[in-house]
């Protein structure tokens, strides 16, 4: 291919971006793939484009109109994926987020987690960088979701605690419910514990203070869940001990009976949602 042919296709992947991020009708991958735009085509001689359109279409049309999981794989087998992926840099904020939409949509297919997971840091950071409350922050959040659904990736996040914990503080409840949800995932496997329990707290009086009547419920509950799933975990005494030590980790400022967030937890026993006074119920057993 020259070197004109470049912008169009550049062009022609911010197109097929839109499409996968909206999982919407699977016509446009369909030209895209024909079109010669991923590897599969291109290993056919580059001069000979016209020939490598007529001798495709038949065999992808098939194969997309049995269903567009189908479709999520062809893109895989076409190596779309780090295609798809390298707009996560995008100066573009818009593209960006359609990104993180189009890997999501991705992510409902098992093989292509296998190569999604290795974009993982690179969504943490975006959640890092991004404005509080932007749809970025919201989309990387929604792909870690879908990425820690199962515990086969879950180890990936070790690091993320700190960060998901701020989200809590400082965002707002949609913000909130989503990192939560991936911060029960994670709790939900023994073999993260050690590292949520001995994780950084940022504003550990903040966190506190969503221990209150006037968080939303949605947070609430949430929040008591993974509490709740940390509480399973039962540390030797000398363990305890040592984690009391360190300041502002999570056992210390969450999980110890000693703790402000403890004592807080009394308080909403007489919670209005029946959900919630059961879930505290549970903890302080
Ligand atoms: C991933 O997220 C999308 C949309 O946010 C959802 O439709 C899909 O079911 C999720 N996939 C998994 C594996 O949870
Ligand atoms: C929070 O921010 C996100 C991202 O900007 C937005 O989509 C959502 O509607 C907001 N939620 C609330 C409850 O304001
Ligand atoms: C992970 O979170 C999702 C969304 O909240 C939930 O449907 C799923 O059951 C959770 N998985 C685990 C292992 O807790």
């Amino acid at each position: 291919m020259g070197d004109g042919s470049f912008t169009p296709r550049l062009g022609n992947m911010k197109a097929l971006l839109g499409i996968v991020a909206g999982a919407g009708a699977s016509y446009g991958i369909y030209r895209l793939i024909s079109g010669g735009s991923f590897k599969r085509s291109k290993k056919n001689d580059p001069s000979d484009t016209a020939g490598v359109r007529s001798s495709q279409p038949d065999e992808v049309n098939v194969a997309l109109q049995r269903g567009s999981l189908l479709a999520k794989d062809l893109i895989r087998e076409f190596e779309g994926i780090p295609i798809i992926a390298g707009f996560l840099s995008d100066p573009e904020a818009e593209a960006r987020v359609q990104t993180l939409n189009a890997l999501n949509n991705l992510c409902m297919n098992l093989p292509n987690q296998e190569q999604i997971k290795v974009y993982v840091p690179q969504v943490l950071e975006l959640i890092e960088v991004s404005p509080v409350n932007s749809d970025l922050q919201l989309g990387a959040l929604r792909l870690l979701t879908n990425l820690s659904v199962t515990d086969k990736h879950q180890h990936l996040l070790k690091k993320s605690i700190t960060l998901l914990l701020s989200i809590l503080v400082v965002s707002n409840e949609t913000l909130q419910v989503q990192a939560l949800k991936v911060l029960v995932n994670l709790s939900s496997n023994p073999d993260m514990m050690d590292d949520i329990v001995q994780a950084q707290v940022r504003a550990p009086a903040s966190v506190i203070l969503l221990i209150d009547a006037r968080t939303s419920p949605a947070v609430l509950r949430r929040l008591l869940l993974f509490v709740g799933n940390l509480k399973a975990w039962r540390p030797s005494a000398q363990v305890a001990d040592e984690l009391r030590r360190k300041q502002d980790c999570l056992f210390r400022v969450m999980l110890d009976e000693s703790s402000q967030f403890h004592s807080r937890l009394v308080q909403v026993l007489s919670h209005p949602d029946g959900e919630i006074q059961a879930q505290v119920a549970r903890i302080l057993a």
